[in-house]
């Protein structure tokens, strides 16, 4: 028996069961736009953006959370669908104030492009009030409830990505907010500041503290690289703008990290515009420290190196590979010390 099918916008599909219409949809290269679905989590159904027409169905009924069913007949862009879709993003954006202009979001935001893509240049509703004042005390993390549009991709990012649970749906109503633990601080919360609820939010809600007015989308080049902390080799794209990063992100589909990121990958890329930061290698000479080349430093030290194992053997040297340092460097540092120096005297330090 082969795979059951479905028809989507006119066209005969097979799908494998168990898919949802998103994922049919996805696979077979129909765009449904979608708010609240995060890839790899549970969906919530939350946003309503992702509805699409079934015959047969009262309702229309969101593509993300409704399994795809044999013989069935879908429409994702029929003139129900987008009046509808049109309607739910015209709600959306009445909740709050979604002011463009200096949002760090602006060209990298899902209800942005949902507003322009269904052409909503007004909004037919009142402008719901948000009661929460903004949050920024913490040190990295922007937390603007105006433009929260509660589709709760944070929260899903924080449980169940990065499994921290230090964020949650509190209140009821209009009152309705992202809190942490009991609704205090992010600071005072038991967020651990990797910054995955930031990556996943589809709008400004949530930005980096950082790179506030450094620059947007528009303004940055992203440079992949990998992280320079520990060894796992997670994915960053580094967004630059004049030679200079602004903010990190995690590759979101890049092998290991799939996005998720840690504090020090995510923020911690300020020691390399450091004052403090050595530029030249330095020779301790009389108790005082002077710089020196290269050439100079890599004498010294191969010197020093064969004058000790020549005396005292080759255990009487030891190695301490920098946590920073790459793989391959550990790797190479390892090899110097146990292929040339005949020594198995060589660790890696684990913490920064
Ligand atoms: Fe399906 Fe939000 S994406 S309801």
């Amino acid at each position: 028996m082969g795979n059951p099918s479905l028809t989507l916008n006119g066209r005969s599909i097979e799908f494998e069961p168990g898919q949802t219409i998103l994922e049919v949809a996805r696979a077979n290269g129909v765009t449904i736009p979608t708010l609240c679905h995060l890839k790899g989590c549970h969906p919530t159904g939350a946003c309503r953006v992702c509805l699409v027409e079934v015959a047969g169905a009262r309702s229309l009924v969101a593509s993300c959370s409704t399994p795809a069913d044999n013989g069935m007949n879908i429409q994702t862009n029929s003139e129900r669908v987008l009046k509808t879709r049109k309607l739910t993003v015209e709600l959306l954006m009445a909740s709050g104030k979604h002011n463009c202009i200096t949002c760090e979001r602006s060209g990298d935001c899902t209800l942005q492009d949902l507003a322009y893509a269904h052409g909503v240049d007004e909004i037919r509703f009142p402008v719901t009030p948000q009661p929460h004042a903004t949050e920024d005390a913490n040190p990295f993390i922007i937390r603007d409830f105006t433009r929260c549009i509660l589709c709760g991709r944070c929260v899903q990012a924080c449980q169940d990505v990065q499994v921290n649970r230090a964020i949650s749906f509190g209140y009821r109503g209009p009152k309705a907010k992202i809190i942490a633990g009991p609704d205090v601080r992010y600071d005072q919360s038991d967020c651990v500041f990797c910054g995955q609820c930031v990556q996943e939010c589809p709008v400004g809600a949530l930005v980096e503290k950082k790179g506030k007015f450094l620059g947007r989308v528009k303004d940055v080049q992203k440079v992949r690289t990998t992280c320079p902390y520990c060894g796992v080799g997670c994915q960053l794209n580094l967004h630059v703008k004049d030679g200079k990063i602004v903010k990190v992100t995690g590759v979101e589909d890049g092998a290991p990290n799939k996005g998720r990121l840690c504090v020090k990958g995510r923020f911690g890329y300020d020691f390399i515009y450091s004052d403090e930061r050595l530029k030249t290698p330095l020779i301790k000479e009389n108790g005082e420290f002077r710089e020196a080349s290269w050439d100079e430093a890599l004498d010294l030290v191969a010197n020093k190196f064969k004058e000790i194992i020549a005396k005292h053997g080759p255990d009487a040297v030891a190695g301490v590979s920098c946590a920073r340092s790459i793989n391959e460097d550990s790797y190479q540092m390892q090899k110097l010390f146990r292929a040339v120096f005949k020594t198995n005297n060589i660790d890696h330090c684990a913490r920064t």
